[in-house]
């Protein structure tokens, strides 16, 4: 894996919000590092799975062009090194990594690339990035993960029944729920309505190329989740990704019946939700080897 210099990834913009947790907070046993890999950056932090809360810095990097598997997770490999310097270099050596890939993903493997390049279509991620880094990665569709955080610490706490997460920015992601547990890979932003793709109409992106008022998105929105609602009858539909920050602009205009809850972590939620399911990946893996849980 090749080495990249500051210069090569650009800025890295770091942040540490109020509510977020310092290191010393915190068990490493209860860590581990979620990456969200998003078409202009890639964000990662490290989270407490206890709580849910970044654990000291968020760092966003650009992704780079093109963006083909081996440069970003170049990109990504840079980020977690970056993410375990305030640890002590042994501790922050066993932290798992969890990724959230915009692509159906099957054990480990990238299965699509809607809004990525075509490279990634049968790249072995959990394999290649955990061979990069020298540790457990392990990768799952971003809005899945998303979606987990959601349903452990967000809108979707304690929910029973059908819940619908919708990830609305570049594309549209999902990430269904039954009683809390996830159905992976649904893709429904890929579903057919008036002939086309619906996240050509209804993803964020396609306001902002089409260059739209709110209500004539929304209304775009309304047919998709109305289609939605007919199939799936869920209990909640939450919405995230990069147009929950503005739900206030839209959510007027829709008319479905089926609950709308805006997702609390607004973007954050594919970080929280990719550490979540690394920190599961290596309990499990832990126990099977009978090692106690630390
Ligand atoms: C991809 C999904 C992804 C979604 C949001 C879609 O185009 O097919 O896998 O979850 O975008 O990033």
């Amino acid at each position: 894996m090749t080495n990249l210099s500051a210069t090569d990834i650009g800025q890295v913009i770091v942040g540490t919000k109020p509510g977020d947790v310092r290191p010393a907070d915190v068990s490493p046993s209860d860590v581990a590092i979620g990456i969200d890999f998003g078409g202009s950056g890639i964000k990662g932090a490290v989270v407490d799975v206890r709580s849910g809360l970044i654990v000291g810095d968020r760092l966003r990097m650009p992704t780079p062009r093109p963006a083909v598997p081996h440069q970003v997770v170049g990109v990504m490999n840079e980020l977690v090194r970056r993410l375990v310097v305030p640890w002590d270099p042994e501790i922050g050596a066993a932290f798992p990594v969890g990724v959230g890939i915009p692509s159906a993903i099957r054990k480990g493997v990238v299965l699509t690339a809607a809004n990525i390049d075509p490279a990634w279509i049968g790249f072995a991620a959990e394999a290649e990035m955990g061979r990069a880094m020298g540790r457990t990665v392990v990768a799952g569709n971003d809005a899945d993960v998303a979606g987990l955080a959601e349903l452990r610490f967000g809108a979707g706490q304690g929910q029973r029944g059908v819940v619908l997460v919708l990830t609305i920015g570049t594309g549209i992601g999902s990430a269904l729920f039954i009683d809390g547990r996830l159905v992976p890979n649904t893709e429904v932003g890929h579903l057919t309505i008036d002939g086309r793709d619906a996240e050509e109409r209804a993803a964020e992106s396609a306001r902002e190329r089409l260059k739209l008022e709110w209500r004539e998105w929304a209304a775009g929105l309304d047919v998709y989740l109305h289609e939605l609602e007919r199939l799936f009858w869920p209990d909640l539909f939450i919405i995230g990704g990069g147009a929950s920050k503005r739900a206030d602009n839209y959510l007027g205009f829709l008319t479905v019946e089926t609950p709308i809850a805006v997702a609390t972590f607004r973007n954050n939620a594919g970080i929280v939700g990719a550490a979540l399911v690394a920190h599961e990946r290596r309990t499990l893996a832990m126990a099977a080897a009978g090692e106690p849980a630390a």
